[in-house]
């Protein structure tokens, strides 16, 4: 299960965050796997290679070492026997979608357009190289710039994005999250709202990402980022990343539910053991197999930090992702949904209690 996850995450170490670099052309290296999923072909008009002839294609979608990144679905038909066909098709990725056609030839490389994208690949352009591999997949290479980045007005300076009251009325981000994404411990509004200082970029970006297109289901943060570009996504999430957090000192009756202390190192004494071993005979897998031995996540391949993020914020994001309310784990084989599943009310407690309570490794 981690090596799926790790495959689906692992290309988002592509881009970086400022201006210049969003300006610069990017190359992304994928392969289309039609060995392990074969193209149908629909045989039209008369039998045998002839114009019209359709192949249809839904296929993983791996990186260079073959790790799962996505899928690759699309349709070709047959224009010039023998020789290549007119195809088109989408790769369709964590952050968002990109469409491609062009003239593919049976044998050797093609130059197929980049015609569209959707979600991070909104304004995308470039090309796409396809070749055949002996054995039976399809290297793809794309090389491409993300135009509205180029054209956008130069951005404001993070920190006045994220103090500032947008136009369309809404809070200022530092309103809930602190300037420096450590939040103020409070009851003002139905979550305590999380910690961002010092979370992994590509996971903060891509959540933003989630929010902005409605595709995270959040009352506090619906509509927030709306009117921010995508340029001005990638600041704030470079911004918070950079920061460093304030670990909390252990008192987790401030921060979970209302009991004693006592029952508190309990509680993250229980959560410490399925964090580290999960439970084989109930199906729990180990968290820190995916978030790390102090929580500290990976930065290339998306997972979060966990380290000292609020209990109150972890217990509702549980059991969020085990209701089926969060869902932002889509694309990366439900991996969330999947290790909560056989979590029971007790074990997302203790855990919570946990996870805040977390020091960094020696
Ligand atoms: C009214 C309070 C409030 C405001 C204003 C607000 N947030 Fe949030 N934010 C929250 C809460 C609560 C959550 C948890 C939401 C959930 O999971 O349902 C959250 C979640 C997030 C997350 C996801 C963190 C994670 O670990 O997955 C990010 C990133 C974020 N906010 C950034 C921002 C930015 C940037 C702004 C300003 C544009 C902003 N927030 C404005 C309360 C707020
Ligand atoms: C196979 C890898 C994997 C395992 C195992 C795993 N996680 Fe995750 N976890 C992820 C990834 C990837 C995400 C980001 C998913 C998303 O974007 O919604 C995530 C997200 C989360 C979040 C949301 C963080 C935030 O800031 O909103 C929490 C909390 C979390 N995991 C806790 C756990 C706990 C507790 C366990 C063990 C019961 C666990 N995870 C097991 C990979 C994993």
């Amino acid at each position: 299960m981690k090596k799926t996850l790790m495959a689906c995450v692992i290309l988002l170490g592509a881009s970086m965050a400022s201006v210049a670099d969003s300006i610069k052309s990017k190359t992304l290296l994928t392969i289309a796997d039609a060995k392990t999923s074969p193209a149908v072909a629909l045989d039209l008009g008369e039998p045998g290679d002839t114009i019209g002839d359709q192949w249809l294609f839904d296929q993983p979608l791996l990186d260079a070492e073959r790790n799962k990144i996505g899928n690759n679905s699309g349709v070709c038909t047959r224009t010039q026997v023998g020789n290549s066909s007119q195809c088109r098709w989408t790769l369709t990725l964590i952050n968002g979608t990109i469409e491609v056609a062009g003239r593919e030839f049976d044998q050797g490389s093609s130059a197929i357009g980049i015609v569209g994208g959707t979600g991070e690949y909104q304004h995308i352009s470039g090309e796409l190289i396809s070749f055949k591999n002996s054995d039976g997949t399809y290297t793809q290479t794309l090389t491409y710039t993300l135009a509205n980045t180029i054209n956008s007005k130069q951005p404001a300076d993070a920190k006045s994005l994220i103090t500032g009251v947008r136009e369309n009325g809404h809070y200022s981000c530092s309103e809930c999250h602190g300037v420096t994404g450590n939040p103020p411990i409070t009851d003002k509004y139905d979550k305590q709202s999380p910690i961002l200082a010092g979370q992994n970029y590509q996971y903060l970006r891509t959540q933003l990402n989630h929010f902005k297109f409605a595709r995270r289901d959040t009352k506090e943060m619906a509509n927030t980022l709306q009117d921010y570009n995508a340029e001005e996504i990638n600041q704030i999430a470079f911004y918070f990343s950079q920061q460093t957090q304030t670990i909390l000192p252990f008192d987790p009756t401030i921060d979970t539910l209302i009991h004693s202390a006592t029952e508190d190192n309990l509680w993250a004494d229980k959560g410490r053991v399925l964090y580290q071993q999960g439970d084989q005979s109930r199906g729990i897998v180990a968290c820190q197999s995916c978030h790390g031995a102090s929580g500290e996540g990976d930065s290339h391949q998306s997972i979060p930090k966990l380290l000292a993020q609020h209990a109150r914020y972890v217990r509702m994001t549980l059991a969020a992702y085990k209701t089926g309310k969060r869902t932002t784990d889509q694309t990366l084989d439900k991996v969330m949904r999947q290790s909560v599943k056989n979590l029971n009310d007790d074990d997302i407690k203790y855990l919570s209690a946990y996870i805040q309570s977390m020091v960094v490794a020696p």
